[in-house]
């Protein structure tokens, strides 16, 4: 079984078309993604009408920017804002940039994507070929939803204490044999022996310039990996980046795709808000972790 793993796509249809032309190429079975459809973007009409037809199995989680437009497209035209995103968006912190493009991006959407956004779980607990999955966009968590919006870092960016901290308060990603997670646009592969031994595979942010596809053999560990993300990568070349797991064979495969960037520049210029209309933004080289 092939599955595709995303994340992180922000209304950038120009790399997500691309990313899905080749997993299409590759006959995935299974389509994973991490969260954060929309937000930041200028087409997340085009983006969410793609998952919402999309044909084949599926897993999908919900991330902090598809909370906030969500928010505020039922603050909008239902005039009945979603009273525990209300309570969750809180405790996030939004530049005013992200915070312009969440308003609109939820002007720009229609009803059927809304009832996407809306129906989005804030975890999927599932299980493939004999492997247990967690899928969430932040930080795995038991009840805590704002846990959407909470970085999880590999070492030595965050001690490896805080995370089994944070991790071990569900007993579901401590079974589980790969947790999948976004949100840090950065992408990271952790190996544990098991729950309280860790050794960090793979962290690309430090080794520009990588030759891709990279491949690691993941047989023997569980794991906790972040694909990066689609359309807003802060992680390298600018360039969509992804994962491909054959669970047959038992090898993880990073990927890194160029896509009409060009095109998709010109359209950020002219559609988006101030801070997010340069292309640096879009191709962030540096780990920017400090505001969503
Ligand atoms: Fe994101």
């Amino acid at each position: 079984m092939k599955i595709g793993i995303i994340s992180d796509i922000h209304s950038n249809y120009y790399a997500l078309k691309t990313v899905i032309a080749f997993l299409e190429g590759q006959h995935i079975d299974v389509l994973i993604c991490a969260g954060d459809f929309v937000g930041y973007g200028p087409q997340p009409k085009e983006c969410v009408n793609f998952f919402l037809y999309y044909p084949i199995s599926h897993y999908f989680c919900l991330g902090n920017h598809d909370i906030g437009v969500r928010f505020r497209y039922s603050d909008y035209y239902h005039q009945e804002p979603i009273k525990q995103d209300h309570k969750i968006l809180k405790t996030f912190n939004f530049r005013e940039s992200a915070a312009e493009m969440l308003d609109r991006n939820a002007q720009d959407i229609q009803e059927d994507h809304f009832q996407f956004l809306f129906n989005l779980p804030f975890k999927q607990i599932f299980q493939l070929d004999h492997k247990k999955f967690y899928l969430t966009h932040g930080t795995p968590s038991l009840r805590r939803r704002e846990n959407v919006g909470k970085y999880l870092l590999p070492p030595p960016l965050q001690d490896p204490r805080v995370t089994i901290d944070r991790l071990k308060n569900d007993k579901k990603a401590v079974s589980a044999d790969i947790i999948i997670i976004g949100h840090t646009h950065r992408r990271f592969l952790i190996a544990r022996d098991n729950f309280y031994s860790w050794s960090l595979i793979e962290d690309i942010l430090d080794k520009k310039p990588t030759k891709f596809p990279l491949k690691f053999p993941f047989n023997k560990n569980r794991i906790i990996l972040n694909p990066g993300s689609i359309g807003q990568p802060r992680d390298g070349t600018g360039n969509a980046s992804f994962v491909v797991i054959d669970l047959d064979d038992e090898i993880l495969e990073f990927c890194d795709l160029e896509y009409q960037m060009k095109n998709f520049y010109r359209l950020a210029k002219e559609k988006c808000a101030p801070g997010l209309q340069d292309s640096s933004f879009w191709a962030n080289k540096f780990g920017y972790f400090s505001k969503e």
